[in-house]
């Protein structure tokens, strides 16, 4: 039996490729050394889209494959597949949402607490030896009882609110609209910012997010504020961003991802009031395992003429 083709945007873990490379004749895009070229020799075969949330498909890699059905997207955000591509040509979309919630919240909760206590900084302190020479380190920032903003109430902005309810923190959030939710309902980004202490962005990347976090929520937050992102890069105004770390009017980011990662601006890297984490909020074993599997299950499904798991478009 022929099995069908699947153009695969980027590398997956081992335990995902062998059962991909047993179901379907996989293109292996990125080890393509002339990809243009490749997508025009292998598009016209291609059924189905394996790609990653932060690869996606656009709109040329959609236009060179004409017997496109699906795309299947390894993470929840599908923000980097262009959309308007795949309605016009009745696309599906799928992505990997739930599997990755808590682990993407945890990551939140630990930059707020590695931010904000010096946990980077501490470290170096004892391994530089200057625990010993100098004395203690320097004293950081209470967590508990602070007032916490959730810019983007969905299902990983409920699960880092319910983490933080054990810290004891008060409680806000901006979305569309107001939610089944025992926490204040401040749908003003800028507001929110000017009664948080910690701000967390959550909300998913289209072109109504595109900057809501803007100078004026970044000013609003202030000099005591600290900015965590977890979501993508595009719901900040990254010039903004640096500019009020450079210049003290925002305390302090907490940031797992950036424009043009995994190159980001290098002025991030000049800057002491910033913790860097390399776009890995769901990035353990035991998510992967589960986000693979809900990948690889849709494109089953879709070959199967089956119910998709988790359909988006
Ligand atoms: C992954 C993500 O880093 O879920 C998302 O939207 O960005 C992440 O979970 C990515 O999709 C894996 O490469």
């Amino acid at each position: 039996m022929t099995k069908p083709h699947v153009l695969q945007v980027g590398a997956y873990p081992e335990w995902d490729q062998v059962p991909l490379d047993a179901a379907f004749q996989m293109h292996r895009y990125f080890e393509a050394a002339d990809k243009p070229a490749f997508l025009a020799q292998v598009g016209p075969q291609i059924e189905a889209i394996a790609t990653r949330g932060d690869l996606g498909a656009k709109a040329d890699m959609i236009a060179a494959c004409p017997n496109l059905k699906l795309i299947s997207v390894y993470g929840v955000g599908y923000d980097a597949v262009d959309l308007d591509a795949c309605r016009a040509r009745g696309i599906t979309v799928t992505n990997t949402p739930d599997v990755l919630t808590d682990d993407c919240a945890d990551l939140a909760v630990a930059m707020m607490l590695a931010g904000s206590r010096g946990l980077i900084g501490a470290s170096d302190w004892v391994r530089s030896g200057a625990w010993a020479a100098k004395g203690s380190y320097p004293l950081q920032r209470r967590v508990s009882g602070a007032r916490a903003g959730i810019l983007g109430m969905g299902r990983i902005g409920a699960a880092i609110a319910k983490r933080l309810e054990g810290f004891g923190m008060d409680i806000a959030y901006s979305a569309r609209r107001a939610k089944d939710a025992p926490y204040s309902f401040i749908p003003d980004p800028v507001a929110l910012a000017a009664r948080s202490d910690f701000l967390f962005v959550t909300a998913i990347a289209n072109a109504e997010t595109r900057h809501i976090v803007n100078g004026d929520v970044i000013a609003a937050l202030g000099p005591n504020g600290m900015l965590i992102n977890i979501s993508r890069a595009a719901n900040i105004d990254e010039p903004a961003l640096l500019d009020a770390l450079e210049s003290g009017s925002l305390g302090s980011a907490a940031l797992d991802v950036f424009e043009a990662e995994p190159n980001l601006n290098p002025r991030f890297l000049a800057l002491s009031n910033v913790l860097l984490q390399p776009h890995h909020a769901s990035a353990t074993h035991q998510t992967r395992a589960a986000m693979g599997a809900l990948m690889r299950g849709n494109l089953t499904a879709h070959f199967a003429g089956q119910p998709l798991p988790s359909p988006v478009l």
